[in-house]
């Protein structure tokens, strides 16, 4: 290095212990550092270095700021005195912050190996949906409630937000052929909010098709799911219930604290459904289902309120560090 540039760090450090207030140091830095400072006018001067020496010059220049900088920026007013900070290597350490899984992702990963263990595999859909795939090909008529202005966020007159994950079925079943047993988990959005509401949610969908699928393949697999995402036996029941896009459709309640809660709807798809994505009924059948994450996360976890999820409260998400 330039022999004026060796002495002008051992002259910054001999200003820097006249300092006495945090207002010289910042005074200090300026004179070195600032925009009209020392080092950024020899930063200047480069433009008019002859060619072969400017890369070099260049290289100890900004040496020289660095260590002007971590020089500054390490002395602190200690006592009256300035002094420059050492870091005593022989301190116990502090254990660095480490972030966890939000509950949801840990929910997801837990459901989808499960229903991955049960031959479902993993398919994505987008979020913005024309309403042929959301509502239409799913036999939503258009005096279907769910189609009101007040439960859908339209972004344009033909454009929504999914309101369920059931679009991604219709995709998937026109791009692959029957068979198929496909899971998609993914958000869903409506216009809600209250403690077991939020605009955006998350939902997870099951779909077989196959030769000969009938109500029974749909309760075995139900079953044993739930079963195995609360890891013990649990008391279900399954209530006849109304999807546009499954008959006969059904809903599953499980016994929790003495009460019923619903914890997915479920049914046969229907043959409109299966007409409309060119499978023939005739030689196919299956079964769906569709399930609010947010819901199953709550039950496990003892959650009353939904919005919690997505406050971004440490508190709140540390506790799922270890849930894993
Ligand atoms: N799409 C329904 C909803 O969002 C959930 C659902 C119910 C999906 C029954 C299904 C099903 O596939 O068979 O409320």
């Amino acid at each position: 290095m330039q022999k004026k540039y060796s002495s002008l760090i051992s002259e910054l450090r001999e200003k820097l212990k006249d300092c006495n207030t945090a207002h010289d140091i910042a005074n200090i830095k300026s004179e070195y550092l600032g925009k009209n400072g020392y080092i950024t006018n020899e930063f200047s001067k480069l433009r008019n270095a002859q060619e072969s020496e400017k890369k070099k010059l260049g290289k100890e220049l900004n040496i020289l700021k660095s260590q002007a900088h971590d020089i500054i920026l390490n002395t602190n007013i200690i006592n009256n005195k300035t002094e420059e900070r050492f870091v005593d290597v022989t301190l116990p350490g502090k254990n660095a912050f480490v972030g966890s899984r939000h509950p949801i992702s840990i929910t997801i990963s837990e459901i989808t190996k499960i229903l991955e263990s049960h031959g479902f595999t993993p398919v994505t859909g987008i979020e913005v949906e024309n309403e042929y795939y959301n509502f239409e090909a799913l036999n939503i008529p258009e005096s279907h409630p769910s189609r009101d202005m007040h439960d859908t966020f339209y972004v344009l007159e033909d454009k929504l937000l999914r309101t369920h994950t059931s679009s991604v079925q219709i995709h998937t079943m026109l791009n692959q052929s029957a068979p198929l047993k496909i899971m998609t988990p993914g958000k869903v959005y409506r216009c809600d909010s209250d403690p077991t509401h939020s605009p955006m949610f998350h939902q997870i969908e099951g779909l077989y098709i196959d030769k000969g699928i009938n109500f029974c393949h749909l309760k075995g697999t139900l079953i044993a799911f739930i079963d195995e995402y609360f890891g013990k036996k649990m008391e279900i029941r399954f209530r006849p219930s109304y999807f546009p896009f499954t008959e006969p459709s059904a809903e599953i309640d499980i016994r929790f604290k003495g009460k019923w809660l619903e914890v997915l709807g479920c049914g046969m798809v229907h043959h409109n459904v299966l007409e409309n994505v060119n499978i023939n009924p005739k030689q196919f059948s299956g079964f769906a289902f569709g399930l609010g994450i947010e819901r199953l996360a709550m039950l496990k976890y003892g959650i009353t309120d939904l919005r919690m999820f997505f406050e971004n409260d440490i508190s709140f998400l540390s506790q799922f560090e270890r849930a894993e």
